[in-house]
Parts: structure tokens; sequence; C-alpha cells
């Protein structure tokens, strides 16, 4: 990741410099709530993945464009998280307080609400209908995640299938469309845009299975965000299903009690690491988030051999061993 972000420093700073400028509004709770989260940093993992799609695929297009299509892929991020935290009930983003604890859930969907719209603002600009339609296409399937994920998070029944359906949906829909749109942003041939979106997707999946893994094991200072949520939320992930799954026949009650009926209590987390680590969960979900790293880095293998390709790569390390 380190190579990745000294790579595109220039980049990202051009990136950055938009990101700024287009948060801006004369209604004052707008950029307020917006600072709050962009100031505080954030990996900017999936507008580096823009930037670097478009120059390790070696596009001679315009790099403006690309630096919007990256900007609109944070800002549409940045609205998801909003959204996000006020579904969690998560009340730590990025190392701060959530923002709807400071000004409130409405002012927090509102200015989720704006970031989408500015999003697509920058699009249009960069003239390129197939980047708006990868983008757009990609937002609607992060909301169709986001609500399947909450009409099923309190199911002890939830199934591998059906999980791996939402994290595709909610987080590696981005990761491709951040790849793919960097591709068609600099206009490069057809195999490569694929491959950066067969990359993307299979990075955004094992980033997924691996924020999974590190909400049961991870400090909160590490994460920036709280460690222990989803079980304190009921929330269903791979660590929790393949638990449910492995213990069920001793442990029924305790499932059943604590994510399906929602009944937990002192001690209940601390059991359920216990039982997760006690049959291998933990293992197994990082393993697989292994197996879809190697699939990310295999996608790259028809690119140009380049410093970027390797940066990127890099990431698809990283984005399992993070928190490691
Ligand atoms: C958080 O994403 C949401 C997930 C998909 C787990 P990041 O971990 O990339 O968040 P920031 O942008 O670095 O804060
Ligand atoms: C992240 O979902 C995906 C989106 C924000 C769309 P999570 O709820 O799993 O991520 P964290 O743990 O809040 O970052
Ligand atoms: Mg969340
Ligand atoms: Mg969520």
């Amino acid at each position: 990741m380190d190579a990745l972000v000294r790579l595109a420093q220039d980049d990202m700073a051009a990136v950055d410099a938009l990101i700024i400028e287009r948060m801006q509004s004369d209604v004052p709770v707008i950029p307020a709530l917006a600072e709050h989260l962009v100031s505080a940093g954030g990996k900017r993992l999936r507008p580096l993945l823009t930037v670097a799609a478009a120059r390790a695929c070696g596009g001679q297009g315009d790099i403006l464009a690309a630096h919007k299509l990256a900007a609109s892929v944070e800002f549409i991020h940045t609205a998801t998280l909003l959204h996000d935290d006020i579904v969690d009930g998560s009340e730590m983003r990025r190392g701060k307080v959530a923002a709807h604890l400071i000004w409130g859930a409405a002012s927090s969907v509102l200015v989720g609400d704006f970031l989408f719209a500015r999003a697509f603002e920058l699009m249009v600009e960069t003239d390129s209908l197939r980047a708006l339609g990868v983008l757009a296409t990609a937002s609607s399937v992060i909301a169709e995640g986001e609500v399947l994920q909450l009409t099923r998070s309190h199911d002890v029944n939830l199934d591998e299938e059906t999980y791996l359906q939402i994290i595709r949906a909610k987080t590696a829909e981005l990761f491709a469309a951040a790849s793919e749109t960097g591709a068609l942003g600099v206009g490069v041939s057809p195999d490569h845009v694929a491959a950066m979106r067969n990359y993307g997707m299979a990075l955004g999946i094992a980033f997924q299975l691996a924020d999974d893994a590190l909400d049961y094991g991870a400090t909160s200072e590490a994460l920036g965000k709280n460690a222990g949520d989803d079980f304190a939320e009921g929330k269903v992930t791979l660590p929790l299903l393949l638990a449910i799954e492995r213990t069920g026949d001793t442990e029924s009650a305790f499932w059943e009690r604590t994510i399906h009926g929602g009944d937990r209590r002192e001690g209940d987390f601390a059991r359920a690491l216990e039982l997760m680590h006690g049959c291998g969960a933990i293992t197994a979900t990082l393993d697989r988030a292994y197996e879809y790293a190697n699939q990310a880095k295999a996608a790259l293998s028809i690119l140009p051999d380049s410093p970027w390709r390797k940066a990127l790569e890099d990431v698809a390390d990283y984005a399992v061993s993070r928190g490691a």
C-alpha cells in the first residue's frame, strides 16, 4: 500500500483538491459535516485504485478525467459511510465520533445525498457515458447490498452464498467500479478494462472478508472504528456464520439468544470470540480472503509490467494483512 501511495502522490493531491473544492456549499452544515469525515482521512483506497488503474493500463487519455472519476468514487464511498453508520448505529468512524452523533441522523442522511449528487456532477464533466454507467450501476447495487444485509442481519440460517452476494454488492462492486472507471477514463482496450474490473471485484471481496475477520480481532485504534460492532448489532458475517455452522450442535441456544433473539449480555462477546477461534472460523475467513486476493493479483497478469502494476499487486496483499 505504501508503494502505491508514494507513486500516486501527485495524482492524489489533485484528487484531494477536487474533493475539497466540490464538497463546498453555501448551506453551512454541508461543508462542516463533509469536512469532519473527509479531513479525518480514510485510506482513500478506492480513488487510489482509479488513479492506479488509469496509470497501470498506460492509457493516453486525459488524466483529469481519471482524477474526476477518482473524486466521484470517494464521494460515493463517503456518502455510503454516512448512511451506513446510521443504519448500523456505529459510534466511531475514521477515529472520530460518527457524524450522525454530532449533527443528527437527518443531517447525515441529507449530506450523504448531497455527496452522491456531487459525485454524479463530476462524472458528467468527464463526458464518459460508460464511466457514468458503471458508477450509476455501482451506486444502485451498493444500496441493494445494504438493504439485503439489513433484512438478513439477525438470521442465524444465513448461508455463505447470500453472505457473498451481500459483500459483493455492498463493498466489492465499488472496488470493481473504481478500478474499471480508471481504465475507462483514459480510454484503454476492452480486455484491460475487464481485467481492472475483475481485479477490483476480487480485491473488494478480499477486503470485506478481512474487514469482517478484523471486527473480531483488531483493536478499535487500529481500525478507526469500534471492533465488535458486528456482534453487538447481531450482524451475521462469515466468521459468525461459520462459527454457528460449526458449533451449532452444542451452542445453538447461545446463538439463537444472542443473534436471533438480540439478547446479548455481559461476557457474550468473549464467549463468541472463544467459540469462533476454537472452531477456526476466523482463520477460515482469512483463508478465503487470501484466495480472493490471489484472484485479484492473477487478473493483473495481462497488464504491462510496471511499478503501478506491482503496487496494485501489493494492495491485494495489504487488503488481507492490514491490522494483523
Ligand atoms: C470501510 O471502508 C467500509 C468497508 C467496506 C469495510 P474503508 O476501510 O476503506 O474506509 P476508509 O475510507 O479508509 O475510512
Ligand atoms: C461497509 O459496510 C459497506 C458500506 C458502507 C456500503 P460495513 O457496515 O460492513 O462496514 P463498516 O464496518 O461500517 O466500516
Ligand atoms: Mg457499518
Ligand atoms: Mg453496514
